[in-house]
């Protein structure tokens, strides 16, 4: 920071000093390493290539086709709302045009088979900031929240830093494709039983960051039968949804409770977010989709700390409410990400390396583990040596397991949809070039 200024000792709030924010995490070291040094085709090429970032840049030019189309929703001109409505309008239930544009797109993005009430949809600035508000809402600091592992790192932020709760792990690993069972589920409440912490909730990724794979109509099921038996509440985090590569292949928490007639719905809360499927990050939309009076209203009350700007709500209300655009944009979003998935894995698979089958999302799931095994080093330790080569020789940045809290060494997350073909083909060719070099490459394959 430019100003020298002296260093006193005045004391900061426990929240400003603690550790929990998990910034210092490899998942957020890689993102500086790529900062400092990041690959450009012509000024950089032997940089870093970003595959640590979850962003889909795969569809930008059907958004950029809608607004040349449509100027008059991104500007104050003809048939906008005047200037004046936009930059007087702070009303926290948002705009009603919008609520009821984002309900039905998240109808959309699930064929049809479920549907949201636009007067439950509290927005709110991205997902981070819906699923701290839920976790402020559900629990109090010291209780705990039951994940399943592995999870996006960003969850030791957005349920822990601030709101105190602890995470306590659903431990999920390969010998069943990372699936979460009763058995784990009841294994992590006793966990934090045995830690003298109230159990309030589970929270679910479905499609799963990291995984890049929907959870399954039983588990989904065994999950609602755990949280109702247990009296306690379900989180499902779809920010996903529209991520999945064949709209068939995901089942959202919504059309379970739709079949259930919505018996016991009062403990679940979906979130949702424009950031994944839209690829609008910076335009901080997200949703909290609540079954339950208590929470919609208070999660409304809270929602005035992280408001969406007017004119974003006003631009993406009418985007979101072109049938023709949406339809389009879903399908061929989906398309793409489906063919982008489809060349990295069998970039993959021609470098030796599998990745867990999966059906969705910005990333899979690969894994090195054989490689950890050749060297005798399958611990974290022997993770972490092995993503220090993959950022500092074959100069990518991947996001390790540990850094999601896999419980087995070896785990990589490899986002795909981030960057152009070439790029993509250029990394591919990069870890090629690296398991040449190692020895008994052929070895490694091995079967889901
Ligand atoms: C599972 C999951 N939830 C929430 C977020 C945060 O999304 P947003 O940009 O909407 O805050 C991410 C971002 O990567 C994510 O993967």
């Amino acid at each position: 920071m430019g100003l020298e200024i002296e260093k006193g000792c005045v004391k900061l709030s426990n929240i400003a000093i603690s550790e929990t924010h998990g910034e210092d995490s490899p998942y957020f070291a890689g993102w500086k390493a790529y900062d400092e040094n990041p690959y450009h085709e012509i000024t950089n090429p032997s940089g870093v290539i970003q595959m640590g970032l979850a962003e889909n840049q795969v569809s930008f030019d059907l958004i950029e086709k809608y607004l040349e189309e449509h100027s008059e929703a991104a500007t104050w001109g003809k048939g906008a709302p005047s200037f004046k409505d936009n930059a007087l309008f702070q009303d926290y239930h948002g705009l009603k045009s919008f609520r009821t544009a984002m309900a039905s797109f998240m109808e959309q993005i699930r064929g049809g088979r479920a549907k949201f009430d636009p007067s439950r949809i509290v927005l709110t600035a991205g997902a981070t900031a819906a699923n701290e508000l839920l976790t402020f809402i559900i629990a109090n600091p010291g209780d705990a929240l039951l994940l399943p592992t592995p999870y996006y790192p960003g969850f030791d932020r957005d349920l822990r830093w601030r709101t105190g709760v602890n995470i306590v792990p659903i431990h999920c690993d390969s010998s069943n494709n990372f699936q979460i069972t009763p058995k784990a589920l009841e294994a992590a409440y006793k966990e934090a039983e045995a830690m003298n912490m109230k159990v309030k909730g589970v929270l679910i990724t479905n499609p799963s960051n990291p995984l890049g794979a929907t959870i399954q109509r039983k588990v989904l099921e065994e999950i609602l039968d755990f949280v109702t038996l247990k009296n306690i509440h379900l989180v499902s985090d779809e920010i996903y949804s529209g991520s999945v590569f064949s709209s068939s292949e995901f089942i959202s928490i919504a059309e379970i409770l739709e079949a259930r007639k919505y018996k016991n719905a009062e403990r679940v809360h979906i979130v949702y977010s424009l950031s994944k499927d839209l690829g609008l990050p910076g335009f901080r939309v997200g949703t909290i989709y609540s079954y339950n009076d208590k929470v919609v209203t208070t999660a409304r009350r809270m929602s005035s700390f992280t408001l969406i700007s007017s004119q974003t709500q006003q631009l993406l209300a009418s985007m979101l409410s072109d049938k023709v655009f949406t339809e389009n944009y879903i399908k061929t979003n989906r398309e793409r990400l489906r063919k982008r998935y489809t060349m990295i894995i069998e970039g993959l698979i021609s470098a030796g390396i599998e990745c867990l089958k999966g059906n969705a999302g910005l990333f899979c799931w690969m894994n090195l583990s054989p490689l950890l095994v050749l060297e005798n080093k399958v611990t974290r330790e022997g993770e972490l040596e092995l993503w220090n080569e993959t950022l500092h020789e074959m100069k990518l940045n991947i996001s390790p397991g540990s850094s999601c809290h896999c419980s087995e060494p070896g785990w990589f997350r490899v986002c795909f949809a981030n960057m152009s073909e070439q790029t993509l083909e250029l990394a591919l060719q990069r870890i090629r070039d690296f398991m040449a070099k190692r020895s008994g490459t052929e070895k490694m394959i091995f079967q889901n």
